[in-house]
């Protein structure tokens, strides 16, 4: 019997999640023996906190035991970090495994998901899984920018989630406390919005939501963390999330035990207790971006502003066709759509050769999107 007929309807035509592309991929398949840059995936170029890593290899000690199963002393950490109960706080393999448990716990077909369109690709997927309509609202400014009014106009008795992710990913762009207050207006009590703050440790502007003030006035508001970025633990895969107590146990019922492992536990809590190693990720990832920005100057491309690790590039040219031309040259970014590729911050070497290259192969003929 073929694949498609054992699968669950809503699978049938599932296309599942593409991660970027790994540097031992990409030397095998160009034959690359020289340094391969890799700005696909927003990871920290500055490595792992080092706090962390003392931790972790402390921890390997341990290994031949399972790890705590209720991740007391991570979660204690969390709660007390927003003044919530424990019981409040969910410990996650990484904050995508939530989005795969929020659809497992409460989506079915019939109900439907809200979000925005150009946004983090798991939200689609996770209510596509699940059977679930997933309603993506216009972007504005150009197409950059979440457009909370527009998403608001989408919301009707059978939407039962909201994701939202601040800043965003693909585009870099936020939106504000502002916005997010009339939008929180206009939802229904019962909706559950999830509120995805991956990026969150980047961003330096004033103006940008709490989304705690909601949850203390008792709104359904379940906030996202992830370590894999400002904190350097992208491998050990570890996040969590905040929320109502309800929701957390939702979740609770549906993950698979012991869902964080024992050395992404000890390294998550001295992670965050790692001020410099934070301070020392965003100052390089400023600098790098404007950097990256310098370097793009004068070219036919649109940049939107970002408060996130990452650009995104509106480039004019087909994104399928510079991938595969910066790969070739050793140089991994992400296509995000017809024209449009995504860059992180990486180190200096790195971003002067993605620079060096990106701006011949635009100023080139052909290949227009
Ligand atoms: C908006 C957003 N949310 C969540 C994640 C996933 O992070 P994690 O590594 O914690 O699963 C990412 C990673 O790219 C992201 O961009």
């Amino acid at each position: 019997m073929p694949l498609r007929n054992l699968l669950r309807e809503p699978l049938r035509k599932f296309k599942p999640y593409t991660v970027g592309k790994s540097i031992d991929d990409v030397r095998r398949e160009y034959g690359l023996i020289g340094r391969i840059a890799k700005l696909a995936s927003n990871e920290n170029p500055l490595g792992s906190s080092p706090l962390a890593v003392v931790a972790m290899r402390r921890a390997v000690e341990d290994v031949s035991l399972y790890p705590d199963d209720s991740a007391r002393d991570y979660r204690a950490k969390i709660a007390a970090r927003y003044a919530v109960a424990p019981e409040n706080v969910f410990a996650a393999s990484g904050s995508v495994e939530v989005l795969e448990l929020l659809a497992v716990a409460f989506l079915e077909p019939g109900d439907v998901v809200v979000s925005s369109e150009k946004t983090f690709a798991m939200y689609a997927l996770a209510a596509e899984k699940a059977g679930a309509e997933f309603r993506a609202a216009p972007m504005t400014d150009g197409g950059f920018r979440y457009d909370l009014e527009a998403m608001a106009r989408l919301l009707d008795p059978m939407v039962k989630l909201v994701f939202l992710a601040n800043p965003t990913n693909p585009t870099g762009t936020w939106f504000t406390a502002a916005e997010f207050d009339r939008f929180i207006e206009r939802v229904p009590a019962d909706t559950l919005v999830v509120y995805d703050s991956a990026y969150e440790e980047y961003a330096s502007v004033g103006d940008l939501p709490d989304p705690m003030i909601h949850f203390r006035a008792g709104r359904r508001i379940l906030l996202l963390r992830t370590l894999s970025k400002a904190y350097g633990l992208a491998g050990i895969r570890i996040g969590y999330a905040v929320g109502p107590e309800e929701i957390i146990q939702g979740l609770m019922m549906v993950r698979t035990p012991f869902n964080t492992s024992l050395v992404a536990q000890a390294g998550a809590l001295a992670a965050l207790d790692d001020v410099d190693f934070l301070r020392r990720s965003r100052e390089h990832s400023d600098r790098e971006l404007a950097f990256l920005r310098e370097g793009l100057a004068g070219l036919p491309v649109t940049i939107p502003p970002s408060q996130t690790n990452f650009i995104f590039i509106d480039t004019g040219k087909k994104a399928g066709w510079l991938f595969e031309e910066l790969q070739r040259v050793g140089i991994i970014v992400r296509p995000v759509g017809g024209r449009a590729i995504r860059v992180s911050s990486g180190l200096r070497e790195d971003n002067e050769r993605f620079v060096e290259h990106f701006r011949r192969l635009v100023l080139q003929p052909g290949a227009e999107a």
